[in-house]
């Protein structure tokens, strides 16, 4: 199949630009496109056969359900029943933007969108690419992230392009997400709202519409070894891994570089090249090793930006492992660490204690 590239400018577009990958949506096609989080892979959440095409092009499994992106909250009432007052005052607060709601899913959405269950995702996008080409479309746009099933997710339509070209009918290429990380998952079907993935929306921005608000167990978790399953069905998949082995090291910012430095120069005798997942601020401090820099410590939302597309670079490099700085203390912390740590299959090393945990 030929994927037709279509560039819009986000600074100025006409709808008449959006019109092309909007028709496509309609006939069933499927169109990636960017959003504030990451890129998604659209397709018509009432079309049983959009969603099975989207479940194919990523090579993603199919009891993993789509969020259903969406232009105005009013389309709540056609996509969900028994929707608490509670996801009215979260839409309020937070939509359009970084949020996806749980919702009990009404008989319209078919079980093909939701893998199966009797709930729903619903999401309205910020973005302004993403929200014209959704009304302009007419339709609910059911899109999970634009990568392959597995890969980190997109935030640049290149990296769509390397996953899905020839797979799918369009990629709308409108520059760099500007988050970078998905949306905040809040699941509001249960008696307490949980937070099923951690994102740009965080827990205490929930608690002061929600009042109360949980952590599904599985996002705290912290070793490969905590036997806890994920509420949100695509939670539980291995995830972002690049083709390298990665390993998060946790301590004092010397102690860190001290141990990667050392680390680099053991793998370099044995041949390897060693990959370094750093900051703005001790990219300078590496004597070896191949070193990327994921963003600026003291502004993490640079961090969260340019995650994925830093775990892609490593692919191209041919590093044989890679180490990563960890970054637990600030406000985004907790999804970036999340995404970080899947990625890392948990590995987390400490360098001045026992090894590896
Ligand atoms: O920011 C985002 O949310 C992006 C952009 C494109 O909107 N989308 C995204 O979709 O990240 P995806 O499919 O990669 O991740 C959706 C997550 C999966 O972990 C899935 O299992 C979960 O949401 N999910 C979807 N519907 C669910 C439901 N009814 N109950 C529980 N989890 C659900
Ligand atoms: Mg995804």
């Amino acid at each position: 199949m030929k994927t037709e590239i279509v560039k819009i400018n986000r600074e100025r577009f006409t709808e008449e630009e959006l019109e092309f990958a909007a028709r496509c949506l309609r006939e069933g096609k499927l169109v990636a496109f960017p959003t504030e989080t990451v890129y998604g892979l659209g397709g018509n959440a009432f079309d049983a056969t959009a969603s099975a095409r989207i479940y194919e092009a990523k090579g993603r499994p199919s009891d993993n359900p789509l969020i259903v992106h969406i232009a105005e909250t009013e389309a709540l009432k056609e996509l969900a029943e028994d929707v608490p007052e509670s996801a009215y005052r979260l839409a309020e607060a937070f939509w359009p933007g970084p949020l996806t709601m749980i919702l009990k899913k009404s008989d319209k959405v078919p079980k093909t969108t939701t893998g199966g269950l009797d709930t729903v995702a619903v999401r309205m996008p910020s973005d302004e690419i993403a929200a014209a080409l959704i009304r302009l479309s007419g339709i609910y746009v059911a899109a999970p992230s634009a990568n392959a099933s597995g890969r980190p997710s997109t935030t640049k339509a290149e990296h769509v392009i390397e996953d899905l070209d020839g797979k799918i009918d369009v990629i709308i290429d409108g520059g760099a997400s500007a988050i970078g990380l998905e949306s905040t998952i809040v699941d509001l079907t249960g008696e307490v709202p949980l937070i099923l993935r951690p994102g740009y929306i965080s827990a205490e921005q929930l608690a002061e519409v929600l009042g109360e608000v949980q952590f599904d167990e599985a996002v705290l978790k912290r070793s490969a070894s905590e036997n806890v399953v994920a509420k949100a069905p695509g939670m539980k998949y291995r995830h972002y891994a690049p083709k390298a082995p990665l390993y998060i090291v946790e301590g004092k910012s010397e102690e860190v570089i001290r141990f990667i430095n050392t680390e680099a120069v053991k793998h370099a005798a044995e041949g390897r090249i060693v990959g370094i997942l750093a900051t703005e601020e001790t990219k300078k401090y590496y004597t070896g090793g191949m070193v990327f820099c994921a963003g600026k410590r003291a502004d993490a939302e640079t961090i969260a930006a340019g995650l994925f597309d830093t775990l892609r670079s490593f692919d191209e490099t041919g590093v044989g492992v890679i180490y990563s700085e960890s970054f637990a203390d600030n406000p985004l912390g907790t999804a970036i660490m999340n995404r970080l740590l899947k990625a890392a299959g948990y590995h987390i090393i400490h360098p001045n204690e026992d090894g590896e945990h």
